[in-house]
């Protein structure tokens, strides 16, 4: 029967080519936590997880599918690996936009073995004929599949196992409702809170056998956009300050440093937020400007605008979003160290403000 939807035989290699446990080089990145007691933070979603997955284990059942949502770099890759391990389930990992045709998707589903994983990434770029087939195979554990051609061709229901499907999304929003709906446990992640970034810090530190003083903690989680990515990232970058400064140990100093080097200022907004705030000011007195203008403007893809720069900043309340478009608040203005209505200027192209960063 597989030899109908995989008669090309490379198929499951490219299709399932996500990136769950690789840094760029393809090795492990050994920073993601694989099980739920070592995932920081989130507490509310991992106590929830927990009992979904024991009741699943206890029963020997598959856990009900799960909708992982969220901005960039929050966990939803690493959860739904640990959803697996916890599980003693095997994953399969790929992407909506490696899932061109339906053959694509039946030579995965053909493939899956009782309580598998299988995890889509940015789910809501799935085309709808893949969300439609998407819905049996999530409902009735079946697909349907054409054999033959003319009028010979005929429909046939092709039992599947019964498997975990496990989607994640930075667009909660652009997700069918239909596909949503079939969905049994949604989770929708937030930005960590600073005592979780910490924690997070501190382990990472551990697993790459860093030294970092506690205020110097305090201070990267303060920066780090409660983001674990990026928490991880900063610590990498001044480790690397450290180890050419200051004989390897990680200070307050380092870090005041380095943020200044890399030009993130106390409220972890880098220059590129920065220069989207002085732009929606300076260009277009404050907003509303529409996402796609304030985007050409900045030089961004519209995409990194709303799914990077934006989620963070709404968060912390320098940006509001308007049925008319972006618009700043007094908060941007006071951080920038700026009179609302005092600055129509051509440029707003600049970071002038220096004086922010440490
Ligand atoms: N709760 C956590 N505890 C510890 N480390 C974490 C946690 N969440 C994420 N990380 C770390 O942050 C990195 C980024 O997480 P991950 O790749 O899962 O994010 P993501 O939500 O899938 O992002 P994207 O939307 O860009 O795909 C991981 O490699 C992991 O090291
Ligand atoms: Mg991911």
């Amino acid at each position: 029967m597989n030899s109908d939807f995989t008669d090309d035989n490379g198929i499951e290699n490219n299709l399932l080519n996500g990136d769950y446990n690789q840094i760029k080089d393809g090795t492990e990145n050994p920073l993601r936590p694989k099980k739920l007691a070592d995932f920081q933070g989130q507490d509310a979603i991992k106590s929830n997880l927990s009992i979904f997955i024991q009741a699943a284990n206890d029963r020997s059942e598959s856990l009900d599918h799960v909708f992982l949502s969220g901005p960039p770099g929050l966990g939803k890759t690493t959860l739904a690996g640990i959803i697996a391990n916890e599980l003693g389930a095997e994953l399969k990992v790929t992407s909506a936009p490696a899932i061109e045709k339906p053959k694509d998707l039946a030579g995965i589903l053909t493939g899956i073995t009782e309580r598998c994983v299988f995890f889509i990434d940015e789910i809501h770029r799935l085309k709808p004929a893949i969300e439609e087939m998407l819905y049996i195979a999530m409902e009735d554990y079946e697909m349907d599949w054409v054999i033959g051609q003319g009028p010979s061709a005929r429909n046939i229901r092709i039992p599947i196992p019964q498997f975990t499907l496990i989607g994640a999304t930075t667009k909660a929003g652009a997700v069918a409702s239909p596909l949503y709906s079939r969905f049994g446990i949604s989770c929708r992640m937030d930005f960590y809170r600073a005592e979780d970034i910490m924690s997070i810090i501190r382990r990472s530190a551990g697993i790459l056998d860093i030294s970092i003083d506690e205020d110097a903690v305090v201070q990267l989680a303060g920066c780090s956009r409660g983001t674990p990515r990026v928490a991880n990232r900063l610590l990498r970058r001044m480790r690397d300050f450290a180890h050419v400064e200051n004989s390897g140990i990680i200070t307050k100093d380092i870090v005041m440093n380095g943020l200044k080097r890399l030009e993130i200022d106390a409220m972890g907004l880098e220059r590129l937020d920065r220069q989207i705030l002085r732009l929606i000011i300076e260009r277009y007195d404050g907003g509303p400007v529409g996402a796609e203008t304030l985007a050409i403007s900045a030089g961004e893809a519209v995409e990194s605008l709303e799914d990077f720069y934006e989620p963070y900043m709404i968060q912390q309340g320098f940006i509001k979003r308007t049925p008319r478009g972006r618009m700043v608040t007094d908060l941007a203005y006071s951080h920038l160290g700026l009179t609302p209505g005092a600055q129509r200027k051509a440029g707003g192209n600049t970071d002038e403000n220096q004086s922010l960063l440490f």
